[in-house]
């Protein structure tokens, strides 16, 4: 079977690299003539740990290739994953042109059985139009098939986590759909889940939700724990023991950020709401999110007053660890705020400072980007760390207080311990806890 993956963003080079590690042969394809030019050549958009590596050793041994022909990818393919973009549009809705395009491609050059696997994150009901496109569009009788495998991989482990998922959705409506797909993933078998289209295209909106939801919760108590003695913490993992609850994202801080859960959120509460259902649960965790850059801002204020003129080491850029990646990153908003206060800001990410200079360029005194959070730290009034990165929390802390102006850490993130940091002589703050 001849195995083609449109679109080269995370999920689809992810998708082909892994696809070819479960030993088929992927045409990774995408419009984009320079992108795939540059990925052919070993030139990766996109930092992600071990994805360079696999997509070299496959395109090594001939199992994986990439091609910006698209009419002769779709015309040489067996299957179709589907994996372009479906940015968002301003009411929350996905906008879902290049869906459409790629099923108008794929009824052009229809010229034997096919089937189209959506797995970029779409709303509830998308195959259904995808089939009625490639069915209006066609030029011939040719049967094919849609189906859904919603992708859960997690930026900065997405390799791993396509190589070792928790559960791989399928969602078709033909046992000839379910018998391929079921191949493709066969040392998988113990973890299929085969449902119905709609029902998997949901899965991947609920569970990223319901996650977003829970991160937003331990965000909530969060403030109830800086009102009162409690510690998020231990308030955490007191709640994680409990099986039904678990101990994984309830991490509080800064708030969610990334390509997926401030988009899906929306996106669900649109669906939800197009569809008549009351959507007030899922709107109050975005907006509990969207809150969480007010917190941070209160803390920056109670430690350092005035911002005019204040320098802040901004220590860690990214969405999260692991990634370059700084779609809605919270840090965005924060940096926003505190260049509106007048601050003067040195900068520090390992990996994604590059991407953040295209947002904030260089200003020498205003924004100045640094390639070591020491030298981001020179003279500053305070650190303010906003991603968890290993190298962060692993700081030699009395190097750090001998090169700030004054010894004070605000931590959105929880990495450091309030009582090493006070022996030292730092004054602390961080999320829900003293
Ligand atoms: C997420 C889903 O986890 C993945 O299954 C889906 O396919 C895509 O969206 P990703 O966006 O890569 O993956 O990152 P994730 O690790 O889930 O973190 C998302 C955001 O939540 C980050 O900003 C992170 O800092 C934040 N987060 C996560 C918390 O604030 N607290 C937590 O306890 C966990």
């Amino acid at each position: 079977m001849k195995i083609a993956v449109i679109g080269t963003g995370y999920v689809g080079l992810v998708t082909a690299a892994g696809l070819a590690e479960l030993g088929h042969r992927v045409i990774g394809a995408d419009k984009d003539v320079e992108k795939i030019a540059r990925i052919s050549s070993g030139i990766i958009p996109i930092y992600e740990p071990g994805l360079n590596e696999l997509l070299a050793a496959h395109h090594r041994k001939g199992r994986l290739s990439f091609s910006a022909d698209l009419d002769a990818v779709a015309q040489e393919a067996d299957v179709i994953f589907v994996c372009v973009g479906t940015p968002q549009h301003d009411d929350g809705s996905a906008d879902m042109s290049q869906i459409e395009e790629v099923s108008r491609l794929i009824a052009d050059n229809l010229n034997r059985y096919k089937l189209v696997v959506e797995k970029s994150t779409v709303p509830v009901k998308t195959s259904h139009w995808i089939k009625r496109t490639i069915g209006l569009y066609k030029k011939t009788d040719t049967p094919f098939d849609i189906a859904s495998n919603p992708e859960f991989l997690r930026e900065g482990s997405a390799v791993s986590d396509f190589l070792n998922p928790d559960r791989i959705i399928v969602g078709v409506e033909s046992d000839k759909a379910r018998d391929i797909l079921c191949g493709i993933y066969g040392r998988f078998k113990d973890r299929l889940v085969v449902t119905n289209i709609d029902t998997a295209e949901l899965i991947k909106h609920a569970s990223n939700s319901f996650l977003a939801l829970k991160i937003s919760y331990i965000n909530l108590i969060s403030n109830i724990c800086e009102k009162t003695d409690a510690n998020v913490e231990q308030v955490a993992e007191g709640m994680g023991l409990d099986p039904r609850i678990g101990g994984r994202f309830l991490k509080a801080g800064i708030g969610y950020g990334g390509s997926c859960f401030p988009k899906d959120i929306k996106a669900l509460v649109k669906i939800g709401e197009d569809l008549g259902v009351e959507m007030s649960l899922l709107k109050e965790a975005d907006r509990i999110n969207f809150d969480r850059v007010r917190v941070v801002m209160e803390k920056v204020r109670k430690a350092l007053w005035i911002l005019k003129d204040k320098q802040i080491a901004v220590l860690g850029l990214a969405f999260k660890p692991e990634t370059d990646d700084i779609r809605e990153a919270p840090s965005i908003n924060v940096i926003r705020e505190l260049l509106r206060e007048g601050a003067r800001l040195r900068l520090y990410d390992p990996q994604a400072a590059d991407n953040m200079k295209l947002l904030f360029p260089p200003e020498p005194g205003r924004v100045d980007y640094f390639t070591s959070p020491y030298a981001a730290a020179e003279g500053a009034n305070s650190v303010l760390l906003l991603t968890e990165w290993e190298e962060l929390a692993g700081l030699d802390l009395v190097k750090l207080k001998e090169t700030l102006a004054n010894p004070i850490v605000i931590d959105g993130r929880n990495i450091f311990s309030p009582e090493a940091l006070k022996k030292l002589g730092f004054e602390y703050y961080s999320i829900g806890r003293k």
